[in-house]
């Protein structure tokens, strides 16, 4: 694999499942929702997305807080929860999930590194901002880039098209990195060198795009860049 990041001057994350606990937000509110927590935290990632394809296809694109609201509705309504202080916490939880335990010091190595570093998030500026800051890894970002800017969602390629228009680096000298396997590959028919961050350890989609490898975690990604 690391023949494969050779030349990489640019790292751009995923946010949601890739640097940030998307189960964080149902996890702080375990107590409120009981025992389907779990299932509805599956249900509304696995729903949020969806539902971005589906606009996609429709052509109906919509802020990521406003299809995330709706997913949620969705949910809330499948498991039988009418309380609307629930649904407001578990919004109000999205706008700061935690970072996976070792984002911080793999993002404190490549920057140390001297490695450039942005985000390219299906998250719209306002709920990304307020995550980002409630980190404190803010700094750590050249930049924090939005679909919300091509008026799009992932895996269209006017998205992936954003990073070499605000930060100038070529997509062959990218390396991208996401927990979902169907932005990896997207990236990776895009362009860019891609590694699928497998935290489930989950089979491959087998969609077009050819991955430069996969890991189980960030943690080793400077040794993959050649950073120690
Ligand atoms: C994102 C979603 C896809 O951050 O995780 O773009």
């Amino acid at each position: 694999m690391s023949n494969a990041l050779a030349d990489i001057e640019l790292c751009v994350f995923d946010a949601y499942g890739t640097l940030f606990d998307f189960n964080s937000a149902v996890a702080r509110h375990r107590g409120a929702i009981g025992p389907s927590a779990d299932a509805l935290s599956d249900l509304w990632r696995s729903k949020q997305i969806q539902y971005t394809w589906l606009r996609n296809g429709m052509g109906t694109y919509a802020e990521f807080w406003q299809v995330t609201g709706e997913a949620l509705d969705h949910c809330l309504a499948v498991h039988g929860i009418a309380d609307p202080e629930v649904r407001q916490r578990l919004m109000g939880a999205y706008l700061a999930l935690d970072p996976f335990p070792e984002v911080p010091a793999m993002l404190e190595t490549l920057r140390r590194a001297g490695k450039r570093l942005a985000i390219l998030s299906n998250g719209n500026p306002a709920m990304l901002s307020p995550m980002v800051a409630a980190s404190g890894l803010a700094d750590r970002f050249e930049a924090v880039l939005s679909v919300d800017e091509a008026g799009v969602f992932k895996p269209d390629a006017r998205v992936y098209r954003l990073v070499e228009a605000r930060c100038g680096v070529r997509p062959d000298h990218v390396c991208f990195l996401s927990a979902n396997c169907w932005d990896a590959h997207g990236a990776a028919h895009f362009g860019f060198r891609t590694v699928w961050v497998n935290r489930a350890r989950a089979p491959d989609d087998g969609l077009p795009g050819k991955l430069a490898g996969q890991i189980g975690d960030l943690s080793v990604l400077p040794a993959l860049l050649g950073v120690s």
